[in-house]
């Protein structure tokens, strides 16, 4: 099992308490990465996982439209190449995870939503002697991505995430917690969508080999899994857990 290293037992039926670390008691480990192209659906999952193991969610589209939408610095800089699709400079984005991961909310460990999306980002967590436990690749089609990022709806205070159709909030256009209204991501338009795509497939899916080679040739690297990221949101949810074990 991939955590036993750091647990003595798990609790019958409940499959997601991990309990008694040996090394530092009642604290858990799990640092994860999700990979996969936008609309994958890493956000949606990683809103389910975070809750169940109780790791922050660190992601870095997150942290960025964060700063566009206070006007900062940051922000300013990188406002044209998120609405353009390109990817932020490795430099910035890496200095930024490196920052977060220091927080201490991140001692129980962490899941990476969005990063790396590079090979010299991935290639910076090695570097820098973060220990990663699983890398989850969720891989789906790119004709499903576009159906599924024009049908997306975000409440931009807490970054909860709909689809009109899939995963529809209670009331249309407005958030099931707090009743605000939804919004549709300016990079979500159809042009926007293919360039990501396109700048996914050239620089973010070699770490799919990346890690394939790392996991086989080194045996303190991540374990590394591809689940189908087709079909309901629960069946989704199942192959990651099982991904994850
Ligand atoms: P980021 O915010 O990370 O966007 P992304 O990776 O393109 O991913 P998305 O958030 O679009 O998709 P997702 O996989 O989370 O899907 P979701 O769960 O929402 O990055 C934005 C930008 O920031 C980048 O373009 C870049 O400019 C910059 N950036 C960020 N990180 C960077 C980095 N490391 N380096 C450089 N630049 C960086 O699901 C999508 C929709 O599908 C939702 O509506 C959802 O309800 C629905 N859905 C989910 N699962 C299913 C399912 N099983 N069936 C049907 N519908 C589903």
């Amino acid at each position: 099992m991939l955590f036993a290293k750091y647990w003595v037992f798990l609790v019958a039926d409940t499959p997601f308490k991990w309990q008694k670390p040996l090394e530092n008691l009642g604290i858990a480990l799990m640092r994860v990465i999700l990979l996969g192209p936008p609309g994958a659906g890493k956000g949606t999952q990683a809103q389910f996982i975070t809750e169940q193991y109780s790791v922050p969610q660190i992601s870095t589209g997150d942290m960025l439209r964060a700063a566009v939408k206070a006007g900062s610095a940051l922000g300013l800089e990188v406002k044209g190449i998120m609405a353009s699709g390109g990817l932020v400079s490795d430099e910035l984005i890496i200095s930024l995870v490196k920052e977060r991961i220091s927080h201490a909310d991140c001692e129980r460990g962490f899941l990476l939503d969005g990063f790396p999306r590079t090979i010299p980002q991935a290639q910076a967590i090695i570097d820098a002697g973060i220990i990663i436990d699983a890398v989850v690749e969720i891989r789906v089609e790119d004709n499903e991505i576009v159906s599924r990022l024009s049908g997306r709806r975000v409440h931009e205070g807490s970054g909860r995430i709909y689809h009109i159709h899939h995963n529809p909030p209670t009331t249309a256009g407005m958030d099931n917690e707090t009743g605000e209204p939804l919004m549709q991501r300016p990079d979500d338009l159809e042009e926007t969508v293919r360039n990501r795509l396109s700048v996914y497939h050239m620089q973010t899916q070699p770490l799919v080999q990346f890690y394939t080679e790392l996991a086989s040739s080194d045996n303190i690297a991540p374990k590394f899994s591809t689940v189908d990221g087709l079909g309901l949101l629960d069946d989704v949810q199942a192959r990651l857990v099982a991904a994850l074990q």
